[in-house]
């Protein structure tokens, strides 16, 4: 009886070490999406050009160093968890059209967002609810960052 009770803790212990795993491993993907955040943040607020974008490039710098706090929050989470917090980044992209600029950091706060929804539900699934509140507020200043850029497309 007792050795049902012991398999059936070490079954549970599997499974949260593998979910924790895949937190690990998706917490790293995040990351390296706030590394090419911050890389485009930083060179588009300055090559953003026109008399019409001077609000969104001053808004790109708040952008930069809010990009670097997420960054700073995951690979604390990341070493938390028992990870290893990525070097790489994923490749930062580039347009000389000021328009394009904006449609990439558009592109990559959606697709930035979509992956911390998925890590939220992860994190609230292997009840890592510490985890679960830290990518909420992470998630809400990205969709600010969302509404930002759309702003400045005219698309709102
Ligand atoms: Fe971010
Ligand atoms: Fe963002």
């Amino acid at each position: 009886m007792s050795k049902r009770k012991d398999s059936k803790a070490a079954d549970a212990g599997a499974a949260s070490s593998s979910s924790r795993a895949e937190i690990i491993t998706g917490l790293n993907e995040d990351l390296a999406r706030e590394y090419k955040a911050i890389i485009q943040y930083v060179v588009f607020s300055v090559a953003l050009k026109g008399a019409e974008y001077g609000d969104i490039a001053e808004q790109l710098k708040k952008h930069a160093s809010q990009e670097l706090g997420h960054a700073l929050e995951v690979a604390r989470q990341i070493d938390y968890l028992g990870g290893n917090p990525t070097v790489v980044g994923k490749e930062a992209e580039f347009s000389s059209d000021s328009k394009e600029m904006l449609e990439i950091d558009l592109r990559g706060e959606q697709e930035t967002i979509k992956n911390y929804r998925q890590r939220i539900r992860q994190a609230e699934a292997a009840g890592e609810y510490a985890l679960s509140e830290a990518l909420r507020d992470i998630i809400s200043e990205e969709q600010d960052h969302e509404i930002d850029l759309k702003d400045a497309l005219g698309l709102r």
